[in-house]
């Protein structure tokens, strides 16, 4: 069950929304074909795995988490010729594809859930989850309070109940049922045979409960292991990467201890304290998060990354911590969501201050895993409040200064593109970015090239050091003798530190000779340990 290649730990993952990123045809909506011809433009930035969210036939109530076909490709954005075309291109040009497996739940327009609730004979009405009576709990555990208001709605037409962890229009598969694994397996295997590299597996801690009226919810880890089975035995250095935000002391069971359940893991733990130290300057609760969700499987890997295509949840902070970050970051009310979280993009919340920026990036492409970017966060785009819950932050890609950033020729676009005075796209847009040498887009490009350079970081041992400074991170990470240091001053002021070793700096000429480095406010450095030639001899070690 050992994968073959371990390609992912130094990966650039690239999230895109096909439908947000380029219209090609010019009907307001993304397609493939648009996507297609961006290629050239994500190669250049240095991506080498696409995240692609969902495609897939669907009403998108929740932009494409509601699958109504699971072997399709919404006409929307294209046909199945062109999916395949777009997997060929990707390839040649030397980037891999993961696609989102969303099987917790359906669309409630799925042909299953149709005929399961016509007719309570049909093969498909155990493949739901349903109660006659109206179940105790119906009114908790709801994932998007107060937009949600149950978890179990009626259903006039089977008069039944039936479950929906996410929204009324999403009910839940039950996933302990055979038919229905062996059908998930089916979706894997088809995507696999189309030439994808893996999945990014939806909402896995409700994807391994058990589901019931009468059932206390249980979480089978073996249903982990089944999946990365099928998908190992199919195709050997293919991936799961599980949306799983889950306390540090469940890492394991995802993961399995034995390299047998999750490849990857989104650290959402790490996220919300990342965003907790940069709204604080204080360095320490970060520190404990990556202590605590310290990775020993050798094929287990930790993706990281700023923001998502949800809001920035920060449910595992505490609570002085929380209100600390809303405080700093989204202070409006207007742009908190589920009591939890901000529905922003990263530069708005940073006041699209380019050192904090460099900043979060910096210390992103350095925290010991794999990085994960959102389409537009290259660019530094920012959110639109007037739109309703995530939608914010969902906004088409800035493109150039033309009408619609250059998204789309059509006069009314799927989402309006964001045109205000200072995020709008005749300020923020890849073209002008391009231009400048100088710019956020450029600086993202170098960063990506310097952390594929530094494989230290994805597949080494690491260490905190300490620096007397609760304000400054200093890892060190190791990898066949060869070492690297990465340095990041949280705080607005300047703060030195004694490294004790020569290190020479990879992105600008100050290097150390072992004594004192003093490091401006927001400022980042990564070294070197030893000369430059270091890394050759040591790879000979
Ligand atoms: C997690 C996805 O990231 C989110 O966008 C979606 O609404 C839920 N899963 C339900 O599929
Ligand atoms: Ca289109």
């Amino acid at each position: 069950m050992l994968i073959q290649d371990l390609w992912y730990k130094n990966a650039v993952v690239y999230c895109v929304n096909v439908e947000r990123f380029v219209d090609a045809n010019g009907d307001g909506i993304g397609d493939f074909e648009g996507l297609m011809r961006r290629l050239d433009y994500l190669a250049g930035l240095g991506v080498t795995c696409l995240w692609i969210l969902p495609f897939y036939p669907s009403p998108r109530r929740d932009d494409g988490y509601d699958v109504a076909d699971y072997y399709g490709v919404d006409p929307r954005y294209g046909t199945a010729g062109d999916f395949v075309e777009l997997m060929h291109q990707a390839r040649e040009h030397g980037m891999r594809v993961i696609v989102d497996l969303v099987i917790n739940h359906t669309s409630i327009q799925h042909p299953w859930f149709r005929d399961a609730r016509a007719n309570p004979k049909s093969k498909y009405r155990d493949w739901y989850v349903w109660s006659k009576k109206r179940p105790r709990g119906w009114n908790k555990g709801m994932v998007f309070p107060p937009v949600q208001t149950s978890t179990w709605s009626y259903d006039p037409v089977a008069r039944h109940y039936y479950f929906h962890r996410f929204f009324d229009f999403q009910p839940d598969l039950d996933t302990a049922s055979p038919e229905v694994r062996t059908e998930i397996k089916r979706i894997m295997g088809y995507w696999l045979e189309l030439g994808v590299s893996g999945f990014r597996v939806d909402a896995v801690p409700f994807v391994i409960s058990t589901k019931g009226p009468d059932v206390k919810p249980r979480h089978d880890f073996g249903f982990l292991r089944e999946m990365r089975e099928f998908l190992q035995w199919r195709q050997g250095d293919a991936v799961l990467f599980a949306e799983a935000n889950v306390p540090p002391n469940a890492d394991l069971d995802y993961f399995g201890d034995r390299d047998d359940r999750m490849h990857m893991m989104f650290n959402f733990v790490v996220n919300q304290n990342v965003f907790y130290a940069l709204a604080s300057g204080d360095t320490r609760p970060l520190v404990r998060a990556l202590e605590r969700t310290r990775q020993h499987p050798m094929t287990a890997q930790w993706g990281h990354f700023l923001r998502n295509n949800d809001e920035l949840d920060l449910g595992r902070l505490t609570d002085a911590q929380r209100q600390l970050v809303f405080e700093t970051f989204a202070p409006d009310k207007k742009a908190q969501l589920y009591g939890r979280g901000i529905r922003r993009r990263l530069a708005p919340m940073l006041d699209g201050d380019r050192r904090r920026m460099e900043l979060a990036y910096s210390l992103m492409f350095t925290l010991p895993g794999t990085p994960v970017i959102r389409y537009g966060d290259e660019i530094g785009m920012g959110d639109n409040l007037a739109l309703p819950d995530r939608q914010a932050f969902r906004t088409p890609m800035q493109w150039s200064a033309e009408p619609h950033g250059g998204f789309s020729a059509a006069k009314r676009t799927v989402l309006p593109v964001i045109d205000d005075e200072v995020f709008g796209y005749r300020r923020v847009n890849a073209a002008d970015q391009r231009r400048d040498p100088d710019s956020f887009l450029n600086w993202i490009e170098r960063i990506v090239r310097m952390r594929k350079e530094v494989p230290e970081i994805g597949w080494g041992d690491w260490q905190v050091l300490g620096t007397g400074s609760p304000h400054v991170l200093a890892i060190r990470y190791e990898w066949r003798g060869n070492a690297v240091v990465a340095v990041h001053n949280v705080d607005a002021k300047p703060h030195t530190i004694r490294p004790g070793a020569k290190l020479v700096n990879l992105l600008s000429d100050d290097h150390s000779d072992g004594h004192k480095i003093t490091i401006e406010g927001y400022g980042y450095r990564w070294y070197r340990v030893g000369g430059l030639g270091e890394t050759l001899s040591g790879e000979r070690a």
